[in-house]
């Protein structure tokens, strides 16, 4: 089989630059394509830390002019990733989180900065890089969704463009005077052009003008085609039928492997799940909790946001320490839910423990160590720690929505006796649905060879990026294949 190039387009990319989980789908899909025939080149901005990493770098384009300064761009390797970097120092030189300021708040600027790693992927589409023209261009989110619109105006001979939702509520709007600037003809800015209430919507273009979508999961995809969860897109991402697809996101089963992971006190695998309990008294101890071996120990990692749904959890805490349960917590976002829980790890020490931050090591003990990882998401486009809780025998207790809803088998009657139940999947996400699974998930932990087969049956459950990589593959072949028959 011939292989099929195609140009990946993302604004974070694991391990050298990420706030969530977009960075790790943009970091393991190349590695994971490889095995079907795809050869991919991610285009990502030149932040100082991607420019660190980055070996070889040597210059392969120049542009005079991208969104008010010179930009370079170059083609090298980090952390095993073929990378195209956009160094472009007046618009990604700056340290830290990649969308926000020192203040906490959005760059000013990042609807020119995203908008010129979009417009630069559509000059590579059309043939800037000497001796390499990708056949399928897969943008990622709004700070890429213009892909499309950049070709679309420029009228170009360029591949076809994929767009991948991750989370429709980041929609990328910026005001009509930057238009202009980004190098948008005036004519676009239309109800079947860009221009989205008024504003000029990224994420809105992208839809309209790229040849395929995807998202997540299947049933994200369902939920976001609809007036309900559609946030103000749901008729247009209806209109693009078929041209809709979920492919449900996979983990890198090499970093999350509890068999050989080099951050735990203990490594285990399926077979011995009550291995364990180290990892569960390491956790404890780190985090401070009382060193109770038999106490249910619910673990987040998350970032925290109204997203996530962790104020059903601070809602319910009291109930949950009353049962003698415990919290370990590591998580950074809103300032609220921040204090919330300070607050509530103040007023139960030993028992709950919050970190309020970023720590990839630690996430991986919380995975290890904790006995139920919780994600009580509103809304949830796939969600990935559920998936490395499935792998590391911490049982998932999710809301019934989006990508949890797929990937989690609720401990009903029927699934336990099936031996099928992977997790706890709950409904309605508010906080009577919330007490009820906490009811069950500590009557369930008590039914010990029950919890042990959940656990073995989570371990079991294939969460590799396998089975999305085949499906992307095929998307791209199909795209390739029609452009060159047209
Ligand atoms: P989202 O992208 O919406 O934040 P996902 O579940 O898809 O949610 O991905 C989150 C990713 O970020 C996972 O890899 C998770 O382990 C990681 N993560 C989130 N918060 C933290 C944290 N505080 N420390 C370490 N890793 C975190
Ligand atoms: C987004 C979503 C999350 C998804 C991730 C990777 O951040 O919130 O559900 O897993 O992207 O696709």
């Amino acid at each position: 089989m011939k292989p099929v190039h195609v140009l990946s387009v993302a604004a974070e990319i694991y391990p050298l630059i990420k706030t969530g989980g977009l960075a790790d789908v943009a970091g393991a899909l190349p590695t994971a394509l490889a095995r079907h025939g795809v050869r991919m080149v991610t285009l990502v901005p030149g932040y100082p830390a991607v420019l660190a990493a980055l070996e070889g770098g040597k210059p392969v384009a120049h542009i005079d002019s991208l969104g008010g300064g010179a930009a370079t761009l170059r083609g090298g390797r980090a952390a095993g990733l073929d990378l195209l970097v956009l160094d472009a120092p007046h618009l990604y030189d700056r340290p830290g989180n990649p969308y926000l300021g020192p203040d906490g708040r959005d760059w000013p600027d990042n609807g020119a900065r995203f908008a010129a790693l979009a417009q630069v992927a559509a000059m590579i589409g059309g043939g800037l890089v000497p001796r390499y023209r990708p056949a399928v261009i897969h943008a990622h989110d709004w700070q890429a969704a213009l892909v499309p619109a950049y070709r679309h105006y420029a009228g170009a001979d360029a591949p076809p463009v994929v767009l991948t939702i991750h989370n429709l509520a980041f929609q990328g709007r910026f005001p009509r005077d930057l238009l202009g600037a980004i190098g948008l003809p005036d004519a676009a800015f239309t109800l079947d052009g860009v221009e989205y209430y008024g504003e000029i919507g990224y994420l809105k273009a992208g839809i309209l003008f790229a040849d395929a979508i995807t998202t997540v999961s299947p049933t994200y995809a369902t939920e976001i085609a609809s007036e309900t969860g559609g946030m103000g897109l749901g008729g247009l991402l209806a209109g693009r039928g078929d041209d809709l697809a979920g492919i449900l996101n996979g983990i890198d089963t090499e970093v999350w492997n509890p068999a050989t992971d080099a951050l735990l006190p203990r490594r285990y695998d399926a077979g011995d799940p009550c291995a364990r309990a180290t990892n569960k008294a390491a956790l404890q101890a780190a985090f401070g909790l009382e060193p109770l071996p038999d106490a249910p120990l619910f673990g987040v990692v998350s970032r925290l946001s109204e997203q996530k749904g962790l104020d059903l959890l601070l809602g319910a805490l009291p109930d949950l320490c009353a049962a003698g349960a415990q919290l370990a917590l590591i998580g950074t976002g809103e300032a609220w839910l921040e204090d919330g829980f300070r607050t509530a790890a103040a007023r139960h020490p030993g028992q709950v423990s919050c970190r309020i931050a970023y720590d990839e090591a630690t996430a991986h003990l919380v995975q290890a160590g904790c006995d139920a990882l919780l994600v009580p998401s509103r809304f949830e486009p796939c969600g990935l720690t559920q998936l490395c809780a499935l792998r590391y025998g911490a049982v998932p207790v999710v809301a019934r929505t989006g990508g949890l809803a797929d990937t989690v088998v609720d401990a009903n009657e029927a699934a336990v006796r099936a031996g099928a139940a992977t997790g706890f999947v709950f409904t309605p996400i508010d906080p009577s649905g919330f007490a009820a699974v906490i009811r069950r998930v500590l009557a369930g932990y008590r039914d010990v060879p029950a919890w042990q087969a959940m656990q073995r049956a989570g371990m079991r459950a294939d969460v590799s990026w396998d089975r999305p990589a085949q499906d992307y593959a095929a998307l791209y072949r199909r795209l390739a294949e029609r452009r060159r028959d047209a």
